[in-house]
């Protein structure tokens, strides 16, 4: 039975000096969402009836992403970064204004840098306060390098938490605890109150340490638990790049190991990098070097990579990606795409269409089993199924001012090295010869010939170019 929760709150306002960022901390992505978006999909899973994000450093940035992705979220601001305490407290005095909670309520904590937190421990850590009638619970992990991290303490049993201690703070021997606090946290909402009335900064930051609540509530001979994860990666926090890729790595082993238990191969995990929002079906084949994201859907049976990557791309049964970068666009079932393709986007390809080398397709459909395969520019058009466009041929869609389309029929032969002048429309079935440049529509079933006539000079080398090897060549030709 899921706890009831009256509010979570998330530590977003920290500048995250250690990054050397412009951005704020908690904006910095992972697997294609913010850290801070990572710790909200966690924390809504357990239904709060309220989520505070405390915002300050870098809050414009901040607070347009939460309005866009998270709209029910209520946005705090921190003006001053006095500590992780003082963070706290102007969410409760906005949680304040929301009304009288009810006696005994419950709030969790979380810090926005803690993305690896699961629904499942967070409501792991819920259930221990309330059950064990503690005024604070909180997640901790025994790690093999504590470094930058709050150390736990335990009183003389070794058993009970008496308090954290920060790590600028500690003694020698405090430092070498390597019981670490996970800044994830689960507080009787009274007593969290309370006890930050009391929290001072008389300590090496200057700030208002949340950490010290836990001493004050258990100085008050009050109930408070630790909840050790046996798993420490789930609260690794991100205070530096080293950690963001340690931490991203992580998250997508996690990823990918899912999809490998749903019945995805893929060949290098490691190299294989694949956003949350992606969806991948059953006997699909990834080779390294893949980078898949947004919203890419790939069906059944696909094999894409190496060297791909997808993003917000549609890919049908059976279809092979190779080498290529497709953005915004659908691939159809059983179609063929690269090596080295560029599909921009909107672009439709369907049914068993082969695109091939060193073509660049933007904003076009191409109809069932179309073919592209070489050294093309398809730009702004719709192409009919059946179709086959020769090597070396551009869609010509810009004057130079404004882009127009191209409408070429079903069956129809485009001549190696056409140029599509746009506006322009050829017929179902009609050819255009090699070479041509087309700029007005061709009929269905014709043959469109735009270019010069070809004549031969005949002796043109032996008497321009005398004495050369093509000369002599010639000659012998001759002979
Ligand atoms: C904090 C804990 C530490 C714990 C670690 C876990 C404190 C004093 N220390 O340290 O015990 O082991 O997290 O990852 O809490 N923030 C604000 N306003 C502020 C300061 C911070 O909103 O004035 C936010 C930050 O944006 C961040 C979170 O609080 O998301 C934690 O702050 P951070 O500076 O990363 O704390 P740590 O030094 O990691
Ligand atoms: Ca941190």
């Amino acid at each position: 039975m899921p706890a009831d929760l009256y509010a979570v709150i998330v530590l977003a306002a920290g500048q995250g000096r250690r990054m050397k960022s412009k951005l704020p901390k908690v904006m910095h992505r992972l697997a294609g969402m913010p850290l801070v978006g990572h710790v909200l999909t966690a924390a809504v899973e357990l239904a709060p009836k309220n989520t505070v994000v405390v915002v300050g450093v870098g809050k414009e940035v901040t607070e347009g992403y939460l309005s866009d992705a998270w709209p029910n979220v209520h946005v705090v601001e921190q003006k001053e970064q006095r500590g992780t305490g003082h963070a706290v407290k102007q969410a409760l005095s906005a949680l304040g204004k929301l009304g009288e909670p009810p006696s005994n309520a419950s709030v969790l904590v979380v810090s926005g840098d803690t993305p690896l937190i699961t629904p499942a421990a967070l409501n792991e850590l819920l259930q221990t306060l309330q059950s064990q009638q503690a005024k604070a619970a909180l997640l901790t992990a025994e790690v093999e390098d504590p470094t930058g991290y709050g150390r736990i303490l335990r009183g003389e049993s070794g058993r009970a938490v008496t308090g954290i201690i920060e790590e600028v703070d500690t003694t020698d021997s405090e430092r070498a605890i390597r019981e670490i606090n996970g800044g994830v946290y689960a507080f009787n909402l009274a007593s969290l109150k309370a006890a930050l009335e009391k929290v001072g900064s008389q300590n090496a930051a200057g700030e208002e340490y949340l950490t010290q609540t836990v001493a004050l509530i258990a100085s008050a001979g009050e109930v408070v638990v630790a909840c050790r994860m046996s798993d420490a990666d789930l609260v690794a926090g991100i205070n530096d790049r080293t950690q963001l890729a340690d931490v991203g790595a992580k998250l997508n082993s996690w990823i990918t190991a899912a999809w490998m238990k749903k019945g995805v191969t893929f060949v290098d995990p490691t190299s294989t990098w694949v956003e949350a929002t992606v969806q991948i079906e059953a006997d699909s084949v990834i080779w390294p070097n893949t980078y898949l994201s947004g919203a890419t859907v790939i069906a059944e049976g696909s094999v894409i990579g190496p060297d791909v990557t997808l993003s917000n791309t549609t890919v049908g049964v059976g279809a092979r990606v190779e080498r290529s970068s497709v953005k915004d666009s659908k691939i159809g079932a059983g179609a063929s795409v690269g090596p080295y393709a560029h599909i921009r986007p909107g672009t439709v390809i369907d049914t068993s269409v082969h695109i091939g080398s060193f073509v660049e397709i933007k904003n076009s459909s191409l109809g069932v089993g179309a073919k592209v395969p070489h050294l093309t520019y398809v730009g702004d058009a719709d192409i009919g199924e059946g179709t086959n466009i020769g090597a070396s041929s551009v869609f010509v869609n810009y004057d130079g001012v404004n882009k127009h389309r191209t409408s070429i029929g079903k069956h129809v032969r485009v001549g190696s090295d056409t140029m599509l002048v746009a506006p322009v429309k050829i017929g179902d079935g009609a050819y255009t010869a090699a070479g041509s440049v087309i700029t007005e529509d061709v009929p269905p079933g014709a043959m469109a010939v735009a270019r010069e006539r070809q004549r031969n000079i005949e002796g043109w080398v032996k008497r321009k170019r005398g004495g050369t090897e093509a000369a002599r060549a010639a000659e012998e030709a001759e002979d």
